[in-house]
């Protein structure tokens, strides 16, 4: 055992990222099912011990399930010269290969003989992509799912609504699109550049086009979580349907063609707010059929509720002495719809202002300090914190002189998104409440998808390293290493703009 060990460590461990060594027991009982070979990451031609390998065609590749192991679970075995794949369901043998085409790219011809024993520490392994300050195509957004599918990143977290643009196209509310999806002119430069580029800018996706991508991400076991925000970040809503703002009908809301927070957001008080939500969410739930539903919640100024008759009405009513409680009244009453239909709630950790039901899901961005507090409260956490995990920030510190291109501001290179700790404060109970950890790619200074590839490559496998090995992640040296042998070939063949400073040490 001991001697195995040591001869997988010296093979193998320094090569892969995210493999976790957690045991090299033969998997023992269980039933066993063989399962189709449909979706490999690449075709790629292996020597094995002398054989010649395709893991794609070769029958020499065997897959089995065994549903005693957890469903992502997975043993890849080469030492007996040739390659089996055990696992808990489907989804495992899929992360399997992606490890599988790691070890190919950096093994060149010979495979060396070992027994990899690999599964998540975490559920929920998410990527957010904002599709809204610039739109990204049916096929771009598959590629960011090839991506996702390549780091063994199971949740596609798609950011579909927002003052710039509102991208889902909903049939009950069709100004949402005709409207809502375009604004007339986009910010040049920086914030504060108050330069213009006076041409229009716009785009959504059709409902056939979301089902396309639900059933692209599903076919490689990603779940797609949309994101439909209120009360804030409404510009685009209210631009299409001005009577749900405060300011009510007569108000020239517009899309927004600039960024930050705005002060319009949807009005609390008019219950024709709520009637749109709903309607907006049987749609999106008949698209989605993820358990989650994200309802964003965050930056959602207070301003309008304080001067507007109907808020105040509601919240006389209600006996609320604090406008926070509208906002957690709106998420609350939105949550129990969702749970009537099955479905479950994720919010910004905004939504722990005003008090927020046990149910909700906190989404923890403003540092991980609002998914400690809902953690120590009994809510489930998903832990993506802007300090280490907002991969539109720069990824030097020298960004100017290394050449980077404009970002929103930051410093998040590789290793501080590798040093995360997601159980930082908390004991075991309140770890147990820790689902998961996610990237977050804003787009406000991100407008092609090549770029979209330089934010999250290499940092996406800092994710992967942290969501299947949150402790123990000592050697970020060898970690590098790992990503320049084992994903930098995968990176090339796809023809991938991964950003590599951390490879030539520029920081
Ligand atoms: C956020 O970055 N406003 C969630
Ligand atoms: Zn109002």
């Amino acid at each position: 055992m001991t001697f195995k060990l040591n001869l997988m460590k010296k093979l193998i461990y320094p090569l892969l990222a995210a493999v976790v060594l957690t045991a090299i027991s033969a998997c023992g009982g269980g039933e066993i099912v063989p399962v189709d070979l449909s979706i490999v990451p690449n075709p790629v031609s292996v020597l094995g011990c002398g054989k010649s390998v395709n893991i794609q065609e070769n029958p020499a590749v065997k897959t089995r399930i065994n549903k005693k192991m957890g469903a992502e679970e997975y043993y890849l075995d080469t030492h007996k010269g040739r390659i089996e794949i055990t696992a808990g369901s489907e989804a495992g043998v899929f992360w399997a290969r992606q490890t599988l085409a790691q070890m190919v790219a950096q093994c060149g011809d010979v495979l060396p003989g070992v027994r990899i024993h690999d599964y998540p520490k975490f559920p929920y392994r998410g990527a957010h992509l904002d599709c809204c300050r610039h739109f990204f195509s049916v096929d771009e957004v598959k590629q960011f799912i090839d991506i996702l599918a390549l780091h063994k990143i199971n949740v596609f977290h798609w950011h579909l609504t927002e003052d710039q643009g509102w991208r889902a196209e909903i049939k009950q509310y069709p100004k949402l699109t005709e409207v809502g999806s375009v604004r007339k002119e986009t910010l040049v430069g920086h914030y504060g550049s108050n330069t213009y580029d006076g041409t229009p800018y716009g785009g959504f996706y059709t409902q056939d086009e979301m089902r396309d991508v639900v059933t692209y991400a599903a076919e490689r076991f990603i779940t797609v979580v949309p994101e439909i925000e209120m009360p804030g970040h409404a510009s685009a809503a209210l631009a299409s349907y001005p009577e749900l703002g405060c300011r009510g009908k007569d108000y020239p809301y517009e899309v927004q063609t600039t960024w930050g927070v705005f002060p319009e957001v949807f009005c609390a008080g008019n219950p024709e707010t709520v009637t749109f939500l709903e309607g907006v969410l049987d749609e999106i739930c008949d698209i989605f059929p993820s358990e989650y539903i994200h309802i964003g919640g965050d930056e959602a100024p207070r301003e309008e509720w304080e001067k507007c008759p109907k808020c105040q009405a509601l919240m006389k009513e209600k006996g609320f002495t604090r406008e926070a409680e509208l906002q957690s009244y709106l998420i609350t009453t939105v949550e129990q719809y969702l749970a009537g239909k099955g479905r479950k709630i994720i919010g910004w950790d905004e939504i722990l202002e005003g008090g927020v039901s046990q149910n909700a899901t906190v989404m923890s961005w403003r540092g991980a300090k609002g998914g400690i507090e809902a953690a120590k409260l009994g809510n489930d956490v998903i832990m993506t914190p802007n300090s280490y995990f907002y991969f539109d920030y720069y990824q030097t510190k020298g960004r100017e002189e290394n050449g980077e291109p404009l970002a929103i501001g930051g410093c998040l290179p590789l290793r501080k998104c590798y040093e995360f700790d997601p159980y930082d404060q908390l004991d075991d109970d309140e770890k147990a409440h820790i689902k998961g950890i996610q990237a977050n790619l804003w787009t406000e200074y991100i407008a092609t998808f090549d770029h979209v590839q330089h934010m999250v490559l290499p940092r996406m496998a800092a994710l992967a390293e942290v969501a299947w090995n949150p402790e123990g992640r000592t050697d970020y040296d060898a970690f590098v290493g790992r990503i320049e042998k084992g994903l930098l070939p995968i990176y090339c063949e796809r023809g991938y703009h991964y950003a590599d400073y951390a490879f030539k040490g520029i920081e």
